[in-house]
Protein backbone atom coordinates (compact mmCIF):
# COMPACT_ATOMS: atom_id res chain seq x y z
CA UNK A 1 0.00 0.00 0.00
CA UNK A 2 0.93 3.65 -0.72
CA UNK A 3 -0.13 6.41 2.13
CA UNK A 4 0.28 9.73 2.35
CA UNK A 5 0.64 12.14 5.38
CA UNK A 6 0.14 15.85 5.33
CA UNK A 7 0.88 18.20 8.05
CA UNK A 8 -1.21 20.75 9.61
CA UNK A 9 -3.04 22.61 6.63
CA UNK A 10 -2.71 26.46 7.55
CA UNK A 11 -5.25 29.31 6.32
CA UNK A 12 -6.49 29.81 2.56
CA UNK A 13 -2.51 28.87 0.97
CA UNK A 14 -2.81 25.33 2.89
CA UNK A 15 -6.30 24.56 1.64
CA UNK A 16 -5.76 26.21 -1.84
CA UNK A 17 -2.36 23.63 -2.02
CA UNK A 18 -4.21 20.99 -1.05
CA UNK A 19 -7.20 21.63 -3.78
CA UNK A 20 -4.36 22.48 -7.01
CA UNK A 21 -2.46 19.10 -6.31
CA UNK A 22 -3.68 16.24 -4.18
CA UNK A 23 -6.22 15.12 -6.37
CA UNK A 24 -3.11 14.94 -8.98
CA UNK A 25 -0.36 13.73 -6.56
CA UNK A 26 -2.77 10.96 -5.86
CA UNK A 27 -2.67 9.74 -9.14
CA UNK A 28 0.54 10.37 -10.31
CA UNK A 29 1.72 8.61 -7.00
CA UNK A 30 -0.92 5.76 -6.38
CA UNK A 31 -1.54 6.89 -2.94
CA UNK A 32 -4.28 4.06 -1.33
CA UNK A 33 -4.65 6.44 1.39
CA UNK A 34 -4.36 10.24 2.71
CA UNK A 35 -4.39 11.77 5.86
CA UNK A 36 -4.45 15.47 6.06
CA UNK A 37 -3.88 17.23 9.27
CA UNK A 38 -6.72 20.34 9.64
CA UNK A 39 -5.98 21.69 12.73
CA UNK A 40 -5.14 25.08 11.31
CA UNK A 41 -7.02 25.12 7.69
CA UNK A 42 -9.41 28.16 8.68
CA UNK A 43 -7.92 31.35 8.89
CA UNK A 44 -5.45 29.28 10.71
CA UNK A 45 -7.76 28.57 13.62
CA UNK A 46 -9.37 24.88 13.71
CA UNK A 47 -11.49 23.69 11.02
CA UNK A 48 -14.79 24.61 9.59
CA UNK A 49 -17.23 22.16 8.16
CA UNK A 50 -16.87 23.72 4.48
CA UNK A 51 -13.24 23.57 5.23
CA UNK A 52 -13.54 20.05 6.07
CA UNK A 53 -15.78 18.88 3.05
CA UNK A 54 -13.07 20.78 0.92
CA UNK A 55 -10.02 18.49 2.40
CA UNK A 56 -11.93 15.36 1.69
CA UNK A 57 -13.12 16.33 -1.76
CA UNK A 58 -9.85 16.50 -2.57
CA UNK A 59 -8.96 13.52 -1.44
CA UNK A 60 -8.04 13.32 1.68
CA UNK A 61 -9.33 9.35 3.46
CA UNK A 62 -8.91 11.28 7.05
CA UNK A 63 -8.41 14.45 8.63
CA UNK A 64 -7.21 15.08 11.69
CA UNK A 65 -7.02 17.82 14.19
CA UNK A 66 -4.95 18.87 17.65
CA UNK A 67 -5.04 21.32 20.34
CA UNK A 68 -7.02 23.63 17.32
CA UNK A 69 -9.42 21.42 17.30
CA UNK A 70 -12.36 23.33 19.01
CA UNK A 71 -10.87 27.01 17.54
CA UNK A 72 -14.44 26.70 15.36
CA UNK A 73 -17.55 26.35 17.53
CA UNK A 74 -19.60 24.10 14.94
CA UNK A 75 -16.59 21.51 15.14
CA UNK A 76 -18.06 20.17 18.64
CA UNK A 77 -21.13 19.41 16.65
CA UNK A 78 -20.39 18.11 13.06
CA UNK A 79 -17.70 15.91 14.46
CA UNK A 80 -19.88 13.69 15.69
CA UNK A 81 -20.81 13.00 12.19
CA UNK A 82 -17.97 12.70 10.72
CA UNK A 83 -16.41 9.52 10.99
CA UNK A 84 -13.75 10.60 8.65
CA UNK A 85 -12.74 13.56 10.96
CA UNK A 86 -10.44 12.30 14.43
CA UNK A 87 -9.48 14.52 17.04
CA UNK A 88 -6.74 13.47 19.78
CA UNK A 89 -8.01 10.09 21.33
CA UNK A 90 -6.94 11.66 25.00
CA UNK A 91 -9.30 14.63 25.10
CA UNK A 92 -10.93 14.38 28.56
CA UNK A 93 -13.93 11.90 28.55
CA UNK A 94 -16.55 13.09 27.02
CA UNK A 95 -15.22 15.14 24.42
CA UNK A 96 -17.07 14.83 21.08
CA UNK A 97 -16.36 13.05 18.72
CA UNK A 98 -13.49 10.50 17.75
CA UNK A 99 -9.78 9.34 18.67
CA UNK A 100 -9.17 6.82 16.08
CA UNK A 101 -11.12 5.23 13.39
CA UNK A 102 -10.83 2.19 11.05
CA UNK A 103 -11.15 3.88 7.78
CA UNK A 104 -11.41 1.68 3.86
CA UNK A 105 -9.25 3.20 1.35
CA UNK A 106 -9.94 3.74 -2.37
CA UNK A 107 -8.94 0.52 -3.09
CA UNK A 108 -10.77 -1.41 -0.65
CA UNK A 109 -7.94 -1.28 2.20
CA UNK A 110 -8.79 -0.64 6.07
CA UNK A 111 -6.37 1.72 7.91
CA UNK A 112 -6.45 2.45 11.35
CA UNK A 113 -6.02 6.26 12.16
CA UNK A 114 -5.32 7.50 15.47
CA UNK A 115 -4.81 11.52 16.42
CA UNK A 116 -3.01 11.76 19.88
CA UNK A 117 -1.85 14.83 21.38
CA UNK A 118 1.06 15.13 23.67
CA UNK A 119 2.02 16.32 27.35
CA UNK A 120 5.36 18.13 26.77
CA UNK A 121 4.72 22.33 26.56
CA UNK A 122 1.59 21.52 25.69
CA UNK A 123 -1.81 22.02 27.86
CA UNK A 124 -3.10 18.72 30.13
CA UNK A 125 -4.65 15.50 28.58
CA UNK A 126 -4.70 12.07 29.32
CA UNK A 127 -1.82 9.80 28.94
CA UNK A 128 -1.53 9.21 24.73
CA UNK A 129 0.88 6.45 25.19
CA UNK A 130 -2.17 4.07 27.04
CA UNK A 131 -4.50 5.55 25.00
CA UNK A 132 -2.73 4.77 21.62
CA UNK A 133 -2.12 1.13 22.53
CA UNK A 134 -5.40 0.67 23.88
CA UNK A 135 -7.07 1.91 20.14
CA UNK A 136 -4.22 -0.41 18.32
CA UNK A 137 -4.68 -3.70 20.73
CA UNK A 138 -8.25 -3.69 19.54
CA UNK A 139 -7.38 -3.33 15.80
CA UNK A 140 -4.11 -4.77 15.76
CA UNK A 141 -2.08 -4.57 12.18
CA UNK A 142 -1.96 -6.98 10.04
CA UNK A 143 -5.35 -8.67 11.60
CA UNK A 144 -8.25 -5.93 11.32
CA UNK A 145 -5.73 -3.10 9.67
CA UNK A 146 -3.90 -3.13 6.97
CA UNK A 147 -2.42 -0.11 8.02
CA UNK A 148 -1.91 2.07 10.79
CA UNK A 149 -1.14 6.10 11.08
CA UNK A 150 -0.95 7.91 14.39
CA UNK A 151 -0.46 11.03 13.99
CA UNK A 152 1.30 12.66 17.14
CA UNK A 153 0.70 16.15 18.09
CA UNK A 154 3.36 17.57 20.15
CA UNK A 155 5.56 20.21 20.61
CA UNK A 156 8.63 18.20 21.65
CA UNK A 157 10.40 16.03 18.69
CA UNK A 158 11.61 13.79 22.26
CA UNK A 159 8.29 12.93 23.31
CA UNK A 160 7.45 12.01 19.31
CA UNK A 161 10.27 9.70 19.03
CA UNK A 162 9.25 7.42 22.32
CA UNK A 163 5.83 7.17 20.42
CA UNK A 164 7.16 5.99 17.51
CA UNK A 165 9.78 3.19 19.75
CA UNK A 166 6.69 2.21 22.08
CA UNK A 167 4.86 1.50 18.64
CA UNK A 168 7.52 -0.07 16.84
CA UNK A 169 6.45 -3.19 14.96
CA UNK A 170 2.65 -2.13 16.00
CA UNK A 171 2.28 0.58 13.36
CA UNK A 172 2.73 1.42 10.11
CA UNK A 173 3.79 5.23 10.59
CA UNK A 174 4.09 7.69 13.94
CA UNK A 175 4.25 11.07 13.02
CA UNK A 176 4.17 14.40 14.76
CA UNK A 177 2.61 17.44 13.71
CA UNK A 178 2.21 20.70 15.35
CA UNK A 179 5.45 22.69 15.55
CA UNK A 180 4.80 22.89 11.18
CA UNK A 181 8.66 22.36 10.56
CA UNK A 182 8.98 19.63 9.00
CA UNK A 183 11.92 17.31 10.54
CA UNK A 184 14.81 15.65 8.13
CA UNK A 185 15.08 12.73 10.21
CA UNK A 186 11.84 10.16 8.61
CA UNK A 187 12.64 6.50 9.19
CA UNK A 188 11.99 2.71 9.21
CA UNK A 189 12.65 1.71 12.98
CA UNK A 190 14.27 -1.88 13.55
CA UNK A 191 10.63 -3.24 13.66
CA UNK A 192 9.15 -1.92 10.62
CA UNK A 193 7.93 1.48 12.10
CA UNK A 194 8.03 4.60 10.22
CA UNK A 195 8.98 7.35 12.05
CA UNK A 196 8.93 11.28 11.21
CA UNK A 197 9.30 13.69 14.11
CA UNK A 198 7.18 16.69 12.16
CA UNK A 199 5.54 16.01 9.27
CA UNK A 200 5.51 20.17 8.98
CA UNK A 201 2.32 21.62 7.63
CA UNK A 202 0.75 22.70 4.57
CA UNK A 203 1.18 26.44 4.55
CA UNK A 204 3.54 29.35 3.10
CA UNK A 205 6.82 28.76 4.56
CA UNK A 206 7.50 32.72 4.09
CA UNK A 207 6.35 33.29 7.68
CA UNK A 208 6.69 32.22 11.04
CA UNK A 209 5.13 28.71 11.04
CA UNK A 210 2.40 29.77 8.65
CA UNK A 211 1.75 33.40 10.14
CA UNK A 212 2.48 36.58 8.68
CA UNK A 213 6.11 37.65 10.68
CA UNK A 214 5.06 41.34 11.30
CA UNK A 215 3.24 40.41 14.49
CA UNK A 216 4.57 37.76 15.93
CA UNK A 217 8.13 38.89 15.26
CA UNK A 218 6.69 42.13 17.46
CA UNK A 219 5.78 39.96 20.48
CA UNK A 220 9.32 38.61 20.25
CA UNK A 221 10.76 41.93 20.04
CA UNK A 222 8.37 44.27 22.50
CA UNK A 223 6.72 41.26 24.46
CA UNK A 224 3.32 43.45 23.18
CA UNK A 225 0.73 41.65 21.44
CA UNK A 226 -0.35 44.39 18.72
CA UNK A 227 -2.64 42.98 16.67
CA UNK A 228 -4.20 39.59 15.33
CA UNK A 229 -2.07 36.88 13.77
CA UNK A 230 -2.88 36.58 9.79
CA UNK A 231 -2.01 33.39 8.05
CA UNK A 232 0.58 33.81 5.12
CA UNK A 233 -1.00 33.85 1.90
CA UNK A 234 1.76 33.28 -0.89
CA UNK A 235 2.21 29.78 -2.06
CA UNK A 236 2.34 26.57 0.22
CA UNK A 237 3.95 24.17 -0.21
CA UNK A 238 2.54 20.50 0.51
CA UNK A 239 4.55 18.97 3.24
CA UNK A 240 4.70 15.78 4.94
CA UNK A 241 5.72 12.19 4.36
CA UNK A 242 4.43 8.81 2.16
CA UNK A 243 5.01 5.30 2.88
CA UNK A 244 4.93 2.26 1.13
CA UNK A 245 3.77 -0.62 3.37
CA UNK A 246 4.07 -4.73 2.62
CA UNK A 247 0.36 -5.95 1.86
CA UNK A 248 0.22 -8.91 4.38
CA UNK A 249 2.20 -7.24 7.69
CA UNK A 250 1.33 -3.43 7.31
CA UNK A 251 4.88 -2.64 8.20
CA UNK A 252 6.61 -0.30 6.22
CA UNK A 253 9.13 -0.69 3.69
CA UNK A 254 10.05 2.68 2.20
CA UNK A 255 9.49 6.00 3.46
CA UNK A 256 9.98 10.05 1.55
CA UNK A 257 9.35 13.31 3.46
CA UNK A 258 6.96 15.29 0.78
CA UNK A 259 7.53 18.51 0.08
CA UNK A 260 6.12 19.98 -2.86
CA UNK A 261 5.50 23.87 -4.21
CA UNK A 262 5.77 26.72 -2.21
CA UNK A 263 9.23 27.88 -1.31
CA UNK A 264 10.49 24.79 0.67
CA UNK A 265 13.09 22.78 -0.63
CA UNK A 266 11.42 20.33 -2.92
CA UNK A 267 10.81 16.50 -2.28
CA UNK A 268 9.42 14.16 -4.03
CA UNK A 269 7.68 11.11 -2.99
CA UNK A 270 9.54 7.89 -3.72
CA UNK A 271 11.79 9.63 -6.14
FE1 LIG B 1 -0.89 23.34 13.84
FE1 LIG C 1 -1.25 22.34 17.11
Amino acid sequence: MRLLFLGDVVGRAGRDAITERLPRLIVDCGFDFVVVNGENASHGRGLTEPHYNELRAAGADAVTLGDHAWDQRDTVTYIAREPHLLRPINFPPGAPGRGANLIEGRNGHRVLVINAQGRVFMDPVDDPFRAVEAAIAACPLGEQADAIIVDFHTEATSEIQAMGFFLDGRASLVVGTHTHIPTADARILKSGTALMSDGGMCGDFNSIIGVDAEEPLNRFLTGIANGRFTPAEGEATLCGVAIETDEKTGLTRKVTPVRIGGTLSQSLPFV
